[in-house]
């Protein structure tokens, strides 16, 4: 009996089984059960994959107890407040830091790259007035493909390097036509003058002819934000992406995949949620009201926000967002009121020994929905925000999976509980 196996005994026969362990460089080893089924005759079972490894990746690193993400090794803390959010897109991406002529490089291509076809704004006057700008970016990135055909097929490294800078290049600007499309106003075009992070900011609030003061200290918060949110390991929408990428789909229906994902409110969509709740409760002597509500199983009300599949302690994104909200919020003229509602959650979820037994912390969400309403970003662009932050991490991911020397479509089996074989009443 090996050292690095994990021996499983059948209680039913007494027939005993071994499975390799596999080790991480950081963080928890991995029982190898590829062969399971056709050993033991049965399937293993993990509803939500909670204690199921996907895959093999060398991209991000999140140890849930210790509070720690690395992105290619380097930590969250370092990423947020010494490097840009192009910095972290080229690190997910390529696997190094940029220097500081690929930094310039990436720079340009993003601005090069930046503009969409015209064909596009064609599929987007099709959608109705106040579409959510989730749906409309989903599209709207799907409809690359049609654009970009050729990246259904990528050999080479510069197929790829061109595939992955034109998506997280068009990302904006696709976000940006989302909103303005949804609410009936003229796009603004990418400046090829400015950076990646304030022509995002510029196309979501100028006006044809009008130009729009953007403050360095506004740039920043967003900057940091998209760092935050650029990669998070396996988590739903990722998932996603690599089941698409597992089935050799173009690299572009893929993202739009994880779009939809991304969207629900139990992942990306909550930081939309959290707003809505704290406006909802709009007062702290409320709060104790839906408190008692988020702990009732038979109410279906789950504060926003709060609790994280891996993060049993503090989400050190959300650690460093309430940094920022807290330093920003005269400069960026945060609503005090739903802070005072927010820090009054917090204040007594972490307390009370529902929350506490449970591993109940606020997450990203619980913090970046107050820093962008205060960068004046409306509520239903939050998630689409998240996007733009997502997709380098995705795109990543993708590549990591189509890079492999081999390849196994993702294709899980079930625990039936439906009927045996019935004939039909004649
Ligand atoms: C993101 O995975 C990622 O990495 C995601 C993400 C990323 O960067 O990609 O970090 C981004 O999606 C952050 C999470 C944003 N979602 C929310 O804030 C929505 C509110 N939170 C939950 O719905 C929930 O906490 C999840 C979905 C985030 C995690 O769900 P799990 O791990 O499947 O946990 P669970 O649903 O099994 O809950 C465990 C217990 C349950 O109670 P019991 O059955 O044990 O009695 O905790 C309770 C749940 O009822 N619970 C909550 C709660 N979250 C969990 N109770 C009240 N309010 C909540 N928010």
């Amino acid at each position: 009996m090996s050292k690095n196996t994990i021996t499983i005994i059948n209680n039913r026969d007494g027939k005993t089984y071994e499975f390799n362990i596999l080790d991480a460089t950081v963080g928890p080893s991995v029982v190898d059960i590829s062969s399971f089924y056709k050993e033991t005759g049965m399937f293993t079972y993990d509803e939500g994959y909670t204690s199921t490894a996907s895959c093999q990746s060398k991209i991000t690193y999140i140890d849930g107890d210790a509070g720690q993400l690395m992105y290619r090794g380097y930590d969250i803390s370092f990423m947020a407040k010494e490097k840009s959010f192009l910095d972290t897109a080229y690190l997910l991406i390529y696997g190094e830091l940029p220097s500081q002529d690929e930094l310039t490089d990436f720079k340009l291509e993003m601005q090069k790259r930046s503009f969409v076809h015209e064909g596009i704004k064609k599929l987007f006057d099709s959608f109705p007035d106040g579409a959510h700008p989730m749906a409309i970016l989903s599209a709207g990135v799907s409809a690359l493909a049609t654009f970009y055909f050729k990246h259904l097929e990528i050999t080479t490294a510069a197929e790829y390097q061109e595939m992955a800078n034109r998506i997280v290049a068009k990302i904006p600007t696709l976000a940006a036509f989302s909103y303005r499309y949804s609410n009936g106003l003229p796009i603004i075009y990418p400046d090829l003058n400015k950076g990646f992070t304030e022509n995002f900011l510029n196309m979501l609030r100028a006006y044809p002819h009008e130009y729009v003061e953007l403050k360095d200290v506004e740039i920043k918060a967003l900057d940091t934000i998209f760092t935050l949110h650029a990669d998070h390991e396996q988590n739903a929408s990722t998932t996603a992406v690599r089941n698409l990428a597992s089935t050799m789909a173009h690299p572009y229906a893929a993202i739009s995949a994880g779009i939809g994902a991304l969207w629900g409110r139990s992942h990306g969509g909550a930081n939309e949620s959290v707003i809505r709740q704290l406006e909802m409760i709009g007062s702290v002597d409320r709060v104790d009201e839906f408190i008692g509500k988020a702990k009732d199983k038979d109410d279906p009300f789950r504060l926003m926000g709060f609790g994280h599949r891996v993060y049993k302690n503090f989400d050190p994104r959300a650690t460093i967002l309430k940094e920022i909200r807290n330093e920003l919020m005269e400069e960026l003229g945060i609503s005090s009121e739903l802070v005072e509602v927010a820090n009054k959650i917090e204040q007594i979820a972490l307390s009370d020994e529902y929350f506490v037994s449970r591993g109940l912390y606020p997450n990203i969400d619980f913090y970046s929905g107050l820093i962008l309403q205060a960068l004046k970003i409306p509520k239903e662009m939050f998630a689409v925000v998240f996007v733009i932050g997502r997709t380098p991490g995705w795109i990543a991911q993708w590549s990591e999976l189509r890079q492999q020397k081999s390849i196994k479509i993702a294709r899980p089996r079930q625990l039936y509980v439906g009927s045996s074989e019935r004939t039909p009443n004649t």
